[in-house]
């Protein structure tokens, strides 16, 4: 049975107005922390974000002998790394909050103590979620990796060395993957077809003020120049944009207005593009973004989610449920991820007309057209939504449900909610402070 405080009662159809902050985004904070592991001295974070992302990440770093102070009300994290070779403690939990940020511990932990162990005692998990250039990437430093049935063994007997790759896909993980083992490993390494998020940026800013010698060229090409040690950094995280534009559509598909503290623009061109082409309105000033729905019909459009500077995959869930209230018909292929569409079924059933499709539609073949992926989505509006019951499936299809709950007419209960604690700060007081109606039971 489900817990009562993993439920939500949502009283919706009342537009969110008012106003909230952001803090650092979760997809680098984490990053972040994993980076202090490689220092030999304290770092600095601040402008941490109170989530269960950044807990969970804390434990495991705890478990690895980092230090951790957190003055969570301020938003200051302080590690320390000085007894990870005392601590030697070379697993890696990687189911630890099914989050993919275990993962990212290999090469420091090569680094540090020549060995890493990913134990794979649930059998099929780690399969689930693919690892496969991460581990390439550890091989080509030179790791041996051996896959045995307990787990998968990583070692680095003999240091790990400069090398060249060039990325099948610009994945976000396996770029900060090869960064973390690159700044320590001996000579050059280029790597070719990298991932540029902003979030990627932001860690290369920390490893530079930790002594790395990065350089990122044209056409996604990232140089790095190993060194022997590295010191600690302090630093401030950059905004999380993709919790900004949560609001953004929550605000839009409420007919609602709403202030982002901490939003920041030139993360966000992307999505601001797409947020005006529907109809919603914004302004930008030094502090943050106010996003509105000016009144009358807002536009469907034609989308396709990519990699940066494209528009993200983790704004498409948000934004579909805004696009329910669009007039016409709306196209959305996702293409950085094959599977992001299983949040409609819930969105269907409070009287939503979205039907999903194999076929790349909206513009450019993907790498998963013509596969059993349905990764399409065409969205007819406008179309009311009513109250329903609903189980939150993921982080972001989870606040889109939450979303959808709030424009809906009458009183949906939304189960699971916990999950969306994972990466959105303190939500329940941010809904509160904008006027949505929701109680425990
Ligand atoms: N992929 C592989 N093999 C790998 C790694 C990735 O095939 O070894 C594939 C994935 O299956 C996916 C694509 O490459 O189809 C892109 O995955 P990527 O590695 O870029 O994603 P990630 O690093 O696992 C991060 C964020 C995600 C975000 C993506 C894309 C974190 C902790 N997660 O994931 O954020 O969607 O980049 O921007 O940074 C979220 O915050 O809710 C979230 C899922």
């Amino acid at each position: 049975m489900a817990r009562m405080d993993d439920v939500l009662y949502v009283n919706g159809g009342n537009p969110l107005n008012g106003e909230i902050t952001v803090r650092g985004a979760k997809n680098f904070v984490s990053k972040a922390m994993v980076a202090a592991l490689l220092g030999d001295g304290p770092s600095v974070l601040r402008n941490v974000p109170q989530i269960r992302d950044v807990a969970v990440v804390t434990g495991l770093l705890e478990l690895h002998g980092v230090t951790v102070h957190n003055d969570a009300e301020g938003g200051v994290l302080t590690l320390d790394p000085s007894n990870v070779e005392s601590a030697h403690v070379a697993d890696i939990d990687a189911h630890a909050g099914s989050s993919r940020i275990p993962i990212l511990f290999c090469g420091p932990l090569l680094h540090r103590l020549g060995e890493a162990f990913i134990p794979d005692l649930g059998g099929c998990r780690i399969g689930d979620r693919p690892i496969n250039y991460h581990l390439d990437i550890l091989r080509q430093f030179g790791a041996e990796v051996d896959k045995r049935t307990q787990g998968i063994h990583i070692r680095a007997p003999y240091g790990l060395r400069g090398t060249k790759i060039q990325l099948p896909y610009p994945s976000v993980g396996a770029t900060e993957q090869l960064l973390l083992t690159a700044v320590r490993a001996e000579g050059l390494t280029e790597l070719s077809n990298a991932a540029i998020e902003p979030e990627i940026m932001d860690l290369i800013n920390v490893l530079q003020k930790m002594g790395a010698i990065i350089s990122v060229d044209t056409d996604r090409v990232i140089r790095i120049e190993g060194v022997p040690r590295l010191g600690g950094y302090r630093h401030t995280a950059l905004a999380d944009r993709i919790e900004a534009a949560s609001w953004a559509s929550a605000a839009l598909a409420t007919r609602g207005d709403v202030y982002v503290r901490g939003a920041s623009q030139p993360e966000m061109t992307a999505f601001l593009n797409t947020f005006r082409k529907v109809g919603g309105e914004f302004d930008i000033d030094d502090e943050g973004i106010r996003f509105w729905h000016p009144g009358g019909d807002l536009r469907s459009i034609v989308l396709e989610t990519d990699v940066h500077p494209g528009f993200m995959t983790d704004w498409q869930q948000p934004l579909v449920v805004a696009l329910t209230q669009a007039t016409g018909l709306s196209i959305v292929h996702e293409t950085v991820y094959e599977n992001r569409f299983g949040f409609t079924d819930a969105l269907r059933g409070m009287g939503a007309t979205i039907q999903v499709y194999r076929e790349c539609l909206g513009g450019h073949p993907c790498r998963f057209g013509q596969r059993n992926f349905y990764h399409s989505a065409v969205i007819s509006g406008p179309t009311p939504l009513a109250a329903a019951d609903i189980e939150v499936p993921d982080l972001r299809g989870g606040f889109s449900h939450l979303i959808a709950a709030l424009a809906a007419k009458g009183t949906s209960s939304v189960r699971g909610i916990q999950l969306i604690d994972r990466g959105y700060e303190r939500f329940q007081d941010k809904l509160s402070a904008l006027g949505a109606e929701f109680s425990h039971g």
